[in-house]
């Protein structure tokens, strides 16, 4: 494992759909939060981004998406340099952010829900077919579709979330802390999904404190801290590192197990 703040090493060297390049970005007058950030990610995987609370993983999520523009730094998408672009055009781009917290309409109903992700497109037949798939993908949201978002549970809002963000087709969607407030049962579900996501063709940027699941579920992990990718490498590795275990991952593994801790 690499122990340097260089990129992953990627387990095929296919060319990667997200790249965020040396990164520097913060707010207004305040300290840079990311200080030479780089991360990639490969397409066909989940990367998992972790470390403590404040050190700057949603930051890097709205530099990924347009919410905030870095100070320096490169953002690729699919090879090309999209650095500074709005949210809209890294919509267009490909790249779709699921947001820290819950983000549906709760008086709207879940097809309102998902078609406000269609808002971009404007074919009726193209729409017609993401709708197709994302109900394929996410049964409940089919299930549900005319009923109030309001109504469902956290996590079945969540897959109302992630249905919505694929309405785009993105190449790599950024999902922030999409198991927070979720019970067991709910957070395996979402992690689950996450992975079918995946398997459908869409890479996927997860940034969680829910940190060794997160890491069970994803193909690469990088650590945060000090405003860099501290550490990095096949998700599988980082879970077996036992100082990694004691410092960011809450304890080590066999400690864990035992409480069945989810
Ligand atoms: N809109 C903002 N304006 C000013 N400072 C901000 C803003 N958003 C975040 N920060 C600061 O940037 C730093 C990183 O915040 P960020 O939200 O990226 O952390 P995080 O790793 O996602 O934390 P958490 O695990 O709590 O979600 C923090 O010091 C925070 O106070
Ligand atoms: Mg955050």
């Amino acid at each position: 494992m690499a122990s340097e703040p260089t990129p992953q090493s990627t387990p095929e060297a296919a060319e990667p759909l997200l790249v965020l390049d040396d990164i520097q970005a913060g707010y207004g007058r305040a300290a840079m939060v990311l200080r030479g950030l780089t991360i990639e990610v490969p397409p066909g995987t989940v990367v998992c981004l972790v470390g403590p609370n404040g050190a700057g993983k949603s930051t890097v999520l709205k530099v990924a998406s347009g919410l905030l523009k870095p100070r320096t730094g490169r953002v690729l998408v699919a090879g090309r340099d999209v650095t500074g672009q709005g949210p809209q055009q890294m919509l267009t781009s490909g790249l779709a952010h699921v947001l820290q917290g819950h983000s549906v309409f709760r008086e709207m109903t879940v097809a309102e829900n998902v078609l406000l992700g269609a808002y971009t497109l404007r074919d009726k037949a193209r729409i017609d077919e993401r709708v197709a798939f994302v109900q394929e993908l996410f049964p409940i949201v089919g299930e549900r579709w005319k009923q109030l978002a309001g109504l469902l549970s956290g996590g079945q809002q969540k897959q109302v979330e992630f249905a919505r963000s694929l309405m785009v087709d993105p190449e790599v969607v950024l999902l922030d802390e999409p198991s927070m407030g979720l019970d067991p049962k709910a957070t395996a579900t979402v992690f689950e999904q996450v992975t079918r996501m995946r398997d459908a063709g869409t890479a996927v940027l997860l940034v969680e404190q829910n940190a060794r699941r997160a890491l069970e579920t994803a193909d690469l992990g990088c650590v945060l801290d000090l405003g860099r990718v501290h550490i990095s490498g096949p998700a599988s590795e980082l879970l077996a590192d036992p100082q990694l275990s004691e410092l960011y991952l809450g304890g080590r593994p066999a400690a864990r197990a035992e409480t069945g801790g989810a």
